[in-house]
């Protein structure tokens, strides 16, 4: 009997061993460290981390806008092709039609003296060679798929006319005008307040799942990647420092950095939302970066060896990756984290308080 084989899908979007860096004035900003993942059809990858984590910096590589003074190695594959190789070659009708973005501020994509609806044909006018009267129709179509009202009105307002959270739509609409497979979504909702953050968010989750397109999801709230995201990466000081499905990252993680994040989220909906610790202290900087683990000087569970080189990532990418010593959950962090709390104070100098006797 012949044995059929099964062999495992390609993903999308591979990343291997991305490394940018800037030069400027107070010395090189390391910018992205040996960044490594894979994305599949049809799923969300959330990347989470604080501010300056290297987050958007990822994602205007895949697009590629970076400023030409960014120094950038490693591999970045899309559908079998090397996209960086596509962006050396000028390719045109790639970024912005198979792979597309929205940006943290609507205003950065928006021009302030179109009307909305003029630029969602530009793009399918450059991109697809549509007619004009085409083009002004799908616009038309666009913004109602993504929720506006009266689309036939809004076609011809400008920017300004709009609410924020209208704009953002209109940006949305205009990224998926040429129906792309992969749409990344840098922090959508930070210009608009809390319940339109939700109903953009949702939005998106729906449009996503209705064209089978896959999705990378930037934000610094891991609430935001909880029921959204499929895989989470977390990013501290431009590396990975764990990977995994969501129900593994969010209900059996190893990372400090993943678990104290989690302990931030200011949300109340959910079990693993049940409290508010804002983590204490500040990434580091990206210039000179020490030579070793940069959660250290804020992690609970930091020993001497912490403090020894950076620690590696575990693991191989798809599977569960952290990179930690003493990583939560294990014997040898709940020792670690012992041994801290008798000291009163962890290897990297933070202090902590001792547990009261019968807390435990
Ligand atoms: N053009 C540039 N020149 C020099 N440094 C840069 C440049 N762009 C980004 N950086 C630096 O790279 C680091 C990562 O920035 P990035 O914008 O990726 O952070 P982020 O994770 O997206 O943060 P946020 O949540 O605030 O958007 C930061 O230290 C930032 O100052
Ligand atoms: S236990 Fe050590 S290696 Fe792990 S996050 Fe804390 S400082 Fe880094
Ligand atoms: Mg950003």
């Amino acid at each position: 009997m012949a044995v059929e084989s099964v062999s495992a899908p390609a993903p999308l979007l591979s990343v291997r061993d991305l490394h940018v860096r800037f030069p400027t004035e107070r010395g090189t900003v390391n910018a992205v460290n040996g960044v490594s993942f894979d994305l599949y059809e049809g799923r969300t990858l959330a990347i989470v981390g604080e501010s300056g984590s290297g987050k958007s910096v990822t994602a205007k590589t895949l697009m590629n806008l970076l400023p030409r003074t960014a120094h950038v190695s490693g591999e970045v594959t899309y559908d079998g092709q090397d996209v960086r190789a596509l962006a050396a070659a000028g390719t045109k009708h790639f970024f912005g039609v198979q792979m597309t973005m929205v940006f943290q501020d609507p205003m950065t994509s928006l021009n302030p003296v179109k009307k909305v609806g003029e630029q969602i044909a530009e793009t399918l006018r450059y991109h697809l060679g549509r007619s004009r009267s085409d083009a002004l129709e799908e616009a038309e179509h666009l913004l109602d798929q993504v929720g506006i009202p009266e689309p036939s009105r809004r076609v011809s307002q400008y920017p300004h006319e709009l609410s924020g959270g209208l704009r953002q739509r209109v940006v949305i609409a205009m990224a998926l005008a040429c129906q792309p497979r992969l749409l990344i979504a840098d922090e959508p909702t930070t210009a608009v307040d809390v319940t339109v953050q939700k109903h953009l968010l949702d939005l998106l989750d729906r449009l996503r799942r209705d064209r089978g397109m896959s999705m990378i999801l930037i934000t610094h709230d891991l609430g935001v990647a909880h029921g959204r995201a499929d895989d989470v990466a977390v990013m501290y000081a431009g590396r990975l420092v764990e990977t995994a499905d969501a129900r593994t990252l969010f209900f059996d993680m190893r990372h400090p950095y993943t678990e104290a994040l989690l302990r931030s989220i200011p949300r109340i909906e959910d079990p693993v939302h049940h409290r508010l610790d804002p983590i204490p202290g500040r990434p580091p900087e990206l210039v000179d970066p020490p030579d070793a683990c940069a959660f250290a000087p804020r992690c609970i569970y930091a020993r001497a060896d912490c403090l020894d080189g950076v620690p590696e990532l575990s693991g191989l990418v798809g599977l569960h990756r952290f990179a930690c010593l003493h990583p939560t959950g294990t014997e040898r962090g709940e020792a670690a984290l012992a041994t801290n709390r008798t000291a009163g104070v962890t290897a990297a100098g933070l202090s902590l308080p001792q547990e009261a006797p019968g807390s435990g």
